[in-house]
């Protein structure tokens, strides 16, 4: 799952690049973070090596993608993992955040461990532009859910029992090949008309699914600039 290019295209960025700058300021010697991926991360990953290079700080990170731990070394990062060291605090941006606090998360395919990252962390900030808001959840985005690819038809059919009305499956930008995350899975792009608070529970029990971009209920502190 190499084909996300975060550093060109940014939309947004100017207002990614302030609530990065924002994000910088939070870090402190000897912390362990989480970093989120997808392109407000990325600009934020920047921010944080530049303080960190300045001010000679020494911090661990715990990535939630392959692209992110690459750019992790690049910019001389020390990184862990979950086994091994317990998270101070992680930063993430999102596709989608509702009155609730309930998020759509995973147009960068990295939604796996972006949710590992938050369940295994008190204090999550979740770093938004105001595109980012909307009235119900679904509203501009499909529900990502990574899944085993020989599973998809079974699994196509529960959703639609959840009231899933269209169902793709994700292809990749540079192969035109289903893309397939770093967990080895594929993603299928799901719209529902209604996002129910029980959904992330009931859509992560169907045999063959890893995870959902939905999360929901979590203890999140949305950054706005
Ligand atoms: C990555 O898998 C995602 O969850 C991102 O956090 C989300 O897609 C937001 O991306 P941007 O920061 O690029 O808007």
């Amino acid at each position: 799952m190499q084909e996300f290019d975060w550093k060109n295209n940014i939309e947004n960025r100017k207002e990614k690049e302030a609530l990065a700058r924002k994000m910088a300021q939070r870090v402190k010697n000897g912390e362990v973070i989480g970093f989120g991926s997808g392109s407000t991360s990325y600009l934020t990953i920047e921010e944080i090596a530049k303080k960190v290079k300045q001010e000679k700080l020494h911090i661990q990170a715990i990535p939630t993608s392959k692209i992110i731990e690459n750019l992790c070394k690049q910019l001389e990062i020390p990184t862990t993992t979950l086994q091994e060291s317990q998270l101070d605090w992680c930063f993430d941006g999102a596709d989608e955040v509702d009155k609730n606090n309930w998020l759509i998360k995973g147009m960068g395919a990295a939604l796996y461990r972006e949710k590992k990252n938050l369940k295994n962390c008190t204090e999550n900030y979740i770093l938004v532009d105001d595109t980012k808001f909307v009235d119900f959840l679904g509203q501009k985005h499909p529900v990502p859910v990574e899944c085993d690819f020989e599973k998809i038809e079974t699994i196509k059919r529960k959703l639609e029992e959840l009231g899933a009305y269209q169902i793709t499956l994700r292809m990749s930008n540079n192969t035109k090949q289903p893309l397939i995350t770093d967990n080895g899975k594929v993603i299928l792009h799901v719209h529902f008309h209604k996002i129910y608070e029980d959904y992330e529970e009931k859509i992560r029990k169907i045999d063959g699914v890893l995870e959902s971009g939905l999360f929901i209920n979590y203890p999140l502190h949305i950054i706005t600039v």
